[in-house]
């Protein structure tokens, strides 16, 4: 799982699941470009991820001062809670403009850059909500279902390559942090509902933001050769039964 000498851009990075990938990358031997929307402790480059531009520049800074990409780590991620009745058009475009538009856009605008690469990776923060519906969840489910088709088609294209582009998805159940910690506090009683949210996962607990950043490392890594298109759901069981 070593990552020695790979250069790793990762978005969303002063969020829970962007600080961990961070840590793990640099464990595994990478250097890491970690973007968010502000600039911030842990965040080295200010970068919306549904700004053509943003991409751009950020591509273009990474060029500059690394010379190369090895790994994309698409994590930057909102959440939404509403039904088809109670979701705006509005909080729908939104929605989709960081979740499924950004994720285009990273891919898109890094392309160039890991094609230069002799191991170049992309890991999509999808989610289990990209494999199973929630009554409450119009917006994040179809977004989140785009990045996991999305995923394939950008593997395939990059399998044409030599080296391969590999590109896979991630879809994590619920990770202890501030996207769980905002879902709690949307409930009537957040106590419940965060024992609610823990009840539904077969091994009893939410996941621990560590436990996704080793997966994400692992496909990152040139021990994932072999692996691209792939879907790793890292659910404690959600979606088993
Ligand atoms: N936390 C979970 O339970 C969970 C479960 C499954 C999937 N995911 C996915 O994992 C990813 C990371 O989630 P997290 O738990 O770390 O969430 P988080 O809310 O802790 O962090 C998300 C980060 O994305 C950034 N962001 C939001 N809009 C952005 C934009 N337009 N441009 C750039 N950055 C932007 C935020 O500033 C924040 O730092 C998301 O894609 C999320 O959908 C999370």
């Amino acid at each position: 799982m070593s990552l020695t000498g790979h250069v790793v851009l990762i978005t969303g990075a002063a969020g829970t699941l962007g600080r961990a990938t961070a840590e793990a990358v640099r464990a595994a031997g990478g250097a890491v470009v970690a973007t968010d929307l502000n600039p911030g402790e842990g965040v080295d480059l200010a970068h919306d991820v549904t700004a053509e531009a943003d991409w751009a520049r950020v591509i273009a800074e990474i060029d500059t001062s690394h010379g190369r990409l090895d790994g994309l780590v698409n994590n930057a991620g909102i959440v939404h809670l509403g039904s088809i009745e109670d979701t705006s058009l509005a909080d729908w475009r939104r929605v989709m403009a960081v979740n499924a538009d950004g994720v285009f856009l990273g891919c898109k605008a890094a392309w160039p850059l890991l094609q230069r690469s002799a191991a170049p990776a992309i890991v999509n923060l999808s989610s289990v909500s990209g494999l199973v519906g929630g009554a409450n969840l119009a917006a994040y489910n179809a977004s989140k279902g785009a990045v996991r088709l999305l995923t394939k088609s950008v593997a395939l294209h990059g399998a044409r390559l030599a080296p391969p582009i590999r590109c896979n998805s991630v879809h994590p159940a619920f990770v202890e942090g501030a996207m769980v910690d905002d879902l709690a506090a949307a409930a009537r009683d957040p106590a419940r509902a965060r024992e609610k949210m823990a009840a539904a996962i077969p091994l009893g607990r939410l996941a621990r933001p560590e436990e996704i950043a080793a997966s994400v490392v692992h496909l990152l890594s040139p021990a994932a050769s072999f692996i691209t298109g792939s879907e790793m759901v890292i659910d404690g069981g959600l979606v088993a039964g």
